[in-house]
């Protein structure tokens, strides 16, 4: 993360696939914002890669549209634009052209003679995964790796499919860039709420002490969202929830909720920490799978007032499709910290709600001296860090109700970001990319992360691939996933909290 004021060097950032819907919807536009709050370097220009024919102008046009449609300061201004856009140029060329690459680094060389700077180089790989090694290989075939200090590669997700096949792709991209050069982007981690897990457990004395197995019950951290798998079958259906989100995203919130202090924040310690986490996670045997996992896919349901189809009837679904658009799984911990407190994950799609959150339900009191108004009031201590769309974090404790008798029940104390900050929150994509250019790889993936955490799915995976499910679908759209979800968790007397406790919650919202 960049220091105030400071501004980083001239940069020249390569898209590949930047004829694509990444760069379009996420990656121009947050570009766009940096240059809006004066955080891109003076000096620096856009190279769009990609197959289909386009002109330089053709390609401003399309990311100008996705500007407009995507960013979050919606519309953007004819000067600004024209100011901005004029740093970008298209390029039409096959990934495994190796001519191309030769005269990209000609292009990338008078770049520099024409700022009289040596720019960072940033290959940012906006692709299929299925090109990601080829286009890796054809860089260091242009030597276009080798000043080290400036030639960055920042690769999307998903990286990998399993275990054997996240081992090759380290191995490929590290027989060519080193590993402080590689920038494995995991989105979550540059989401502000995200990162306030570390401030709020590590700049803050109170909860350090409490945050362990003596007085955390359990954890929970949800990531559901009401939208479908929108146009994207095709990728969907070899991917499901579990590689899609539990293997980044929810182990990665997971690892910030659980890890132990850091030293210094810095990119090692954080990860060193972090990747601990992983490889404490007890490993889930494969005959027990059923124990610790539940998948479940969408049928038909109301969300809103609409009706939703079924996964089954979009397009390009398979009618009989075994693809899991819903996991739950229930992970430990083995270390001192956190023995014996269960973890428990879910995500999914076409969920009632869109919403994420961690949720840290504390133990009982030892002994209840005063009673409560209604049996119904019980509530123990619970902590929800909500992520998105609401960005705040709720403290649920109990109160004296005003009158002549001693009786309790629960109330809520809220941080909520944009009240106390009264400041836009930047997009994911925009921290990571300026993190990028700063050389800051704190909030990206290493090696051994990435294959720690598909280390821990990596049973699961094997387990429901070799059982086809017999029940699906088996949740309506609009509910809060499958029965055996909430059973997963009834099984050790708990129960899901609902996501949305607090902002004026009532206890009937404790059900999900
Ligand atoms: P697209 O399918 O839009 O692909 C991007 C570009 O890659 C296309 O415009 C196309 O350009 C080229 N391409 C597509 N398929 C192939 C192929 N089989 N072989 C060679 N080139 C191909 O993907 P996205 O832009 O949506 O995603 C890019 C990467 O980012 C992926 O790895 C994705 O998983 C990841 N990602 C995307 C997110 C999103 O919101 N879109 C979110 C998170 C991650 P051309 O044909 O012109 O060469
Ligand atoms: C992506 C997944 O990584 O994250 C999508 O591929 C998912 O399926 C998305 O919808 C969710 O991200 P966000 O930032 O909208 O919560």
């Amino acid at each position: 993360m960049m220091e105030p004021s400071a501004k980083p060097q001239p940069a020249a950032i390569v898209i590949f696939g930047a004829s694509g819907d990444l760069t379009q919807r996420k990656v121009v536009p947050a570009l766009f914002n940096l240059f809006l709050d004066g955080l891109l370097p003076e000096k620096f220009s856009v190279i769009g890669v990609a197959r289909k024919p386009m002109s330089d102008d053709e390609f401003r046009k399309r990311l100008r549209e996705g500007v407009d449609k995507f960013s979050r300061r919606g519309r953007a201004a004819d000067a600004d634009w024209q100011k901005f856009a004029a740093n970008f140029h298209y390029r039409a060329a096959a990934y495994d052209d190796a001519g191309a690459y030769g005269s990209l680094a000609e292009q990338l060389t008078q770049l520099d003679k024409s700022w009289d700077a040596s720019a960072t180089r940033i290959f940012y790989l906006a692709t299929p995964p299925s090109v990601f090694e080829t286009v890796a290989g054809q860089l260091g075939r242009a030597g276009l790796y080798k000043e080290r200090q400036r030639a960055r590669i920042v690769v999307e997700k998903p990286f990998g499919r399993d275990l054997a096949s996240a081992r090759s792709l380290n191995k490929s991209l590290g027989r060519i860039f080193s590993e402080p050069q590689i920038y494995r982007i995991d989105h979550y981690l540059g989401k502000e709420t995200v990162q306030n897990i570390l401030a709020f457990r590590f700049a803050n004395a109170i909860f350090e002490p409490i945050w362990n197995r003596r007085y955390i019950d359990n954890v929970q951290i949800t990531v559901a969202e009401s939208i479908g798998i929108e146009n994207r079958a095709h990728f969907y259906e070899r991917t499901g929830a579990l590689r899609d989100m539990v293997q980044n995203h929810l182990l990665q919130i997971l690892c910030l909720t659980a890890m132990e202090p850091p030293v210094a924040f810095n990119a090692d310690e954080i990860r060193n920490k972090t990747v601990d986490v992983l490889r404490a996670i007890r490993p889930i045997p494969r005959e027990k799978v059923r124990e610790f996992a539940v998948r479940g896919q969408y049928g038909e349901g109301k969300i809103g007032e609409k009706i939703a189809p079924a996964y089954r009837a979009a397009r390009d679904v398979a009618p009989d499709s075994a693809t899991e658009t819903f996991a739950a799984l229930k992970l430990f911990i083995d270390n001192w910290r956190w023995q014996g407190v269960p973890f428990y994950l879910r995500t999914g799609k076409r969920l009632a709600q869109t919403v994420s959150a961690v949720g840290i339900q504390f133990r009982p009191v030892p002994h209840q001296a005063i009673s409560y108004c209604s049996v119904g009031d019980w509530r123990q201590n619970c902590l929800m860090i909500h992520i998105q769309p609401e960005e705040d974090i709720l403290l649920s404790f109990q109160a004296k109700q005003p009158g002549p008798i001693m009786c309790v029940s629960p109330v809520d104390m809220r941080f909520c970001y944009h009240e106390a900050f009264q400041t836009p929150t930047p997009e994911a994509y925009e921290t990571l990319l300026l993190d990028v250019m700063e050389g800051d790889a704190t909030l990206f993936m290493r090696a051994d992360q990435v294959e720690a955490a598909w280390s821990v799915v990596t049973p699961v995976l094997e387990s429901w691939e070799s059982e086809r499910p017999k029940d699906f679908p088996n949740y309506a759209s609009g509910s809060w996933g499958p029965e055996s979800a909430d059973a997963l968790l009834a099984k050790d007397n708990h129960t899901w909290l609902s996501p949305s406790i607090g902002l004026g919650a009532k206890k009937a919202d404790l059900k999900s």
